[in-house]
């Protein structure tokens, strides 16, 4: 689905009325280059503010987490930041809640507004779940992962990660007027490559989206049973390299996945040819990518499609991915609440 993009004085472009509310961000096509610079801004500012003021920033607002899956950093880190900013949480899980006894999404959404939730973060297993429930609500709507489709917040975090490693300066600008942090040349140049379980992965999804509108070059490698061709049909700056030590040689940015055993629906994979041909190891590092950042939205298994060695070892940024979701997840937590807030939807 692609949100509608309005100006204040020009009529919609597409027909499709999503996001209902400005503060929802249901998929990174929800923003344009302004409010991602200003979400990126914003995540550096809230990381270095002191915490005793800016606990102030949304003191006693009302947040709902709302999970239907699994999850450890998402929960955790959108949690920790709404608490940054002084918001109360609630936690709804579906293996504690009245989810177990039927309730629809949508019911669940409508309860949680009536005790004043005032933004809802919303993992789901459906693909479009975080669309239903926006509809149904009209509140802000921060999607946490649905199904197999978006996680928005993992592409900002990883671009963050990215751009803290190739482009140094990115946290710096922040208040200095240097221009703005990501432009449509930041990433010119630069190739990430992201292998593994590509056909059930929204975390490839939000990233090949987002990352070559930065001007980078996605490759996409993986066998033919996790990496349809059909994946990337039309998608600009995004091609398939099955060689995934061609694709490794080339990147500068080796982005591994985990395979959804969750989601295979009966697929069934041979585990050591997969190793053998798609595993990162620290001999294929450091024969073909020595200078690489190697990352992983988590969570890794050891020893499947990245070693212990490498997913611990210098060139791992996997645990720096998860700080700075912290940051990203006040930002657009901030975002949905209305403060700090600039509108420049263009
Ligand atoms: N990256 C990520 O979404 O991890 P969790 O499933 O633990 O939230």
């Amino acid at each position: 689905m692609t949100a509608v993009r309005r100006k204040s004085n020009t009529p919609p472009v597409s027909a499709s009325p999503f996001p209902y509310n400005p503060g929802s961000l249901l998929s990174v096509n929800d923003l344009s280059l302004d409010e991602l610079n200003h979400i990126l801004e914003r995540a550096t500012a809230l990381e270095k503010q002191d915490p005793l003021t800016r606990d102030r920033i949304l003191i006693k607002r009302r947040v709902a987490l709302l999970f239907y899956e699994a999850s450890t950093r998402t929960r955790t880190s959108f949690e920790l930041a709404a608490k940054a900013l002084g918001a109360d949480t609630a936690l709804v899980s579906n293996l504690s809640s009245s989810i177990e006894k039927g309730e629809s999404l949508k019911d669940t959404g409508l309860n949680l507004r009536a005790l004043g939730a005032e933004a809802i973060i919303l993992r789901h297993s459906l693909s479009g779940g975080a669309w239903l429930l926006e509809e149904s609500t009209r509140l802000p709507v921060l999607n946490a992962g649905d199904g197999m489709h978006e996680h928005p917040t993992q592409a900002l975090l990883d671009l963050r990660t990215i751009l803290a490693h190739l482009v140094p300066n990115s946290g710096k600008s922040v208040g200095k007027k240097v221009g703005p942090i990501a432009g449509p040349e930041t990433l010119a140049g630069v190739t990430v490559t992201i292998t593994g379980d590509i056909l059930h992965s929204r975390v490839a999804r939000s990233n090949m989206l987002l990352l070559p509108r930065l001007g980078a070059q996605v490759l996409l490698c993986g066998p033919k049973e996790l990496l349809p061709e059909i994946a990337v049909a039309e998608t600009p700056g995004v091609r398939i390299e099955r060689d995934f030590e061609a694709a490794l040689s080339r990147s500068r940015v080796a982005m591994m996945l985990r395979i959804q055993a969750e989601r295979l629906a009966g697929l069934q994979l041979d585990l050591d040819e997969y190793k053998a041909g798609y595993q990162l190891t620290g001999e294929r590092l450091a024969r073909l990518a020595p200078k690489a950042v190697v990352m992983h939205p988590g969570p890794i298994i050891r020893g499947l499609e990245i070693t212990g060695g490498v997913a611990d070892g210098p060139q791992s940024a996997i645990l720096e991915q998860v700080t700075h979701g912290l940051a990203i997840r006040m930002a657009v937590i901030e975002r949905a609440l209305g403060a700090g807030r600039t509108e420049k939807r263009v």
